[in-house]
């Protein structure tokens, strides 16, 4: 039988080419393994604990949603769903309470942050801390155990998260019999950094992501306003520079074999920079086509996620069952 790897994505923000590069690609590529049935989703009950603007929440699931479809998630073979469409994730949630230590919670990495900040800002410890952030990782863990998920791809920020899966699933086990199946996280350890136009690695924080999607004219000032050193137009340069980074993310080994040469031989900056765009503009243009069709057809999307939630269910009600069963709910 299949193994099931699951992963879910936060609608907390406008998806980048970090993203992209770092979570959506690597996703679409290990669903390609025969070997693997994978349930992705997206993660709105997640984000209720930093997004509180209803119009907001609905229009990041919204973009979420379109660009999984436009980078290829294909939804004939991946269960794709709405985490809210899928309530027993909140029954296995409670259930999980139960067996958690409140220790185990007071270690988790995001709310441990949290607390310094408050702290930093002279505040109560918790001021800054709502039970959705204090029980994140259990709601994480019922999304994970729900399904019996074997392995979880994630970024290493999420690697704990995980591990707190894996200690909820063999803490329930060993007190009521075999129920879950114990989970492991997958990283992902070849994701190279992906850069700003500012040099810095891509991030929300650093204000310097760039929209997967933005148009074809932002993309071209996004690309001219890359910080480069002063070099000649004709003098050799060095591939350790932003502008080749980015290059090398888009380009097949041979396109970024050719253009090290270009630039040992000495390039231009303006002829290095209408090289990166064309190669971004060729790669994103068809998925950029894509997202555009699914944002005007959402209806369309809405469909393909409520399949997917019912997909969903099937297995999420036998867990559930059997997890009441166990406890003596039933
Ligand atoms: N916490 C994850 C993040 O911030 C999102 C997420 C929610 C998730 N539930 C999950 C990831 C279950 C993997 C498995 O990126």
């Amino acid at each position: 039988m299949n193994k099931i790897a699951l992963t879910g994505i936060k609608p907390t923000g406008t998806p980048h080419i970090g993203n992209y590069f770092g979570a959506i690609k690597p996703a679409i590529n290990l669903s390609k393994n025969p070997e693997l049935d994978c349930y992705y989703f997206i993660a709105d009950y997640h984000a209720l604990n930093a997004i509180k603007d209803k119009e907001q929440l609905k229009q990041y699931t919204r973009e979420v949603a379109c660009t999984w479809l436009a980078c290829g998630l294909d939804p004939k073979k991946i269960v794709f769903y709405k985490q809210s469409q899928v309530q027993e994730v909140t029954e296995l949630n409670w259930l999980l309470s139960n067996v958690t230590s409140k220790g185990l919670m007071n270690r988790a990495h995001a709310y441990k942050a949290m607390v310094e900040k408050s702290l930093e800002n002279g505040d109560d410890p918790d001021a800054l801390v709502n039970m959705g952030l204090y029980n994140y990782p259990i709601l994480m863990a019922a999304d994970i155990l729900l399904f019996n998920t074997k392995f979880v791809p994630v970024g290493l920020d999420q690697k704990q998260h995980v591990e707190m899966a894996r200690d909820i699933a063999k803490a329930f086990n060993k007190r009521y019999g075999y129920t879950f199946v114990v989970p492991e996280e997958l990283i992902q350890e070849d994701v190279a950094t992906i850069y700003g136009a500012d040099g810095r690695k891509m991030s929300k924080s650093y204000g310097n992501t760039l929209p997967l999607f933005c148009s074809e004219q932002e993309l071209k000032k996004w690309v001219s306003a890359i910080k480069t050193d002063s070099s000649l137009p004709a003098e050799p340069k060095s591939t350790d520079c932003t502008v080749f980074k980015i290059y090398k993310l888009f380009a097949s080994n041979e396109q970024a074999d050719l253009m090290a040469e270009k630039y040992q031989k000495g390039i231009s900056w303006a002829d290095a920079k209408a090289e990166l765009f064309n190669l971004m503009n060729s790669v994103l243009s068809p998925m950029r086509e894509k997202y555009n069709y699914y944002i005007n057809n959402y209806d369309e999307v809405e469909k393909i996620l409520a399949d997917g939630s019912k997909r969903a269910k099937v297995i999420a009600k036998e867990t559930i069952k059997r997890a009441r069963a166990n406890m003596g709910l039933d």
